[in-house]
């Protein structure tokens, strides 16, 4: 199947089971709901929970018991954008094609919005059984994966610092959650320690190769085509590969990212190929 193809059935998929959790929380401040729904369900690509249903078809030929996983990672992928959009973050007014969280429902009810996506994300994760997968998306998300990682995000603005230490800060705030979401995936797929080695190896290099194409789109891409501004990182001074390598070397850096993506998957078969596909596809996207 296509990746375009792939990307598109697993968000129609995780799409719908957002929705039905939604309809659990009637009776909730209907605002607040807004706010969630509006950042949740604008249009975006829906990598991370694609990741973690991938991976379960490629362990099991089923996606079924990742569909929470799914859910709960494409939560609080959107609550760190919501978070990452605030003024006091990167002050950015544009995403998923919409004005930001804070924009259209203030600073106060877009901080709640992110702080309740993150919350009922460990809710819906919480299933009987699946404690092994809590603790992968608390990791993924805390102070040694994403929260960590926009910490020194931000405490690197308007430094020069060196490909070791930028290269930490993509692990952390971007690498972290993907390389979770193929981990969750195969977990609850019943993979044997050595799939979960190797799909874990993808899941790192896939996440560096996608934040060096979001460092490069943030210099290069169109504003209409991504949904979200261009040119936020210079303003904000931000450390980034394209800034500290130089553009054709940070390009060479992704295709070689996602190179190191693909080896990692030499063990697995044709039933591999959309993630195989899914590494181009990152890093050539212009959205
Ligand atoms: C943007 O994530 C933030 C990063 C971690 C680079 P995505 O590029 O996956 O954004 P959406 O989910 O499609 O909006
Ligand atoms: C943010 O990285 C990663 C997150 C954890 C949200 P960026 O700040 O580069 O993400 P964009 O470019 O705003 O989507
Ligand atoms: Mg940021
Ligand atoms: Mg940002
Ligand atoms: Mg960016």
């Amino acid at each position: 199947m296509p990746c375009e193809a792939f990307l598109a059935e697993k968000a129609a998929k995780t799409e719908a089971a957002l929705e039905r959790h939604f309809a659990e929380w009637v009776g909730a401040p209907a605002e607040l709901l807004d706010a969630m729904r509006y950042s949740l369900f604008a249009k975006a690509k829906r990598l991370r929970p694609a990741l973690a249903l991938g991976a379960a078809d490629i362990v099991l030929g089923d996606d079924t018991p990742a569909l929470p996983a799914a859910c709960a990672l494409e939560m609080i992928h959107t609550y760190s954008l919501i978070h990452d959009d605030l003024p006091a973050m990167d002050n950015d007014d544009l995403r998923r094609g919409r004005p930001t969280a804070h924009k259209a429902f203030g600073e106060a009810t877009a901080i709640l919005a992110g702080d309740t996506l993150l919350t009922m994300a460990f809710d819906i994760a919480a299933i009987p059984g699946n404690c092994a997968v809590i603790h992968e998306l608390a990791r993924a998300s805390g102070p040694l994966g994403m929260a960590g990682g926009q910490f020194l995000d931000l405490e690197a603005e308007g430094k020069r610092i060196d490909l070791a230490a930028l290269r930490r800060i993509h692990a952390l705030k971007t690498g972290a959650l993907i390389r979770a979401a193929v981990r969750v995936g195969a977990l609850l797929a019943g993979a044997r320690p050595e799939a979960l080695d190797a799909l874990s190896r993808y899941g790192e290099w896939l996440g560096l190769a996608f934040q060096i194409a979001d460092d490069i789109l943030d210099e290069t891409g169109d504003a209409a085509a991504m949904g979200k501004p261009s040119g936020s990182d210079v303003l904000n001074q931000k450390a980034t590969y394209p800034s500290i390598l130089g553009m054709d070397r940070a390009r060479a850096f992704a295709e070689e990212a996602a190179v190191e993506a693909q080896r990692a998957l030499s063990g697995f078969g044709p039933e591999a190929d959309v993630f195989r596909q899914l590494a181009d596809y990152v890093i050539h996207r212009d959205r």
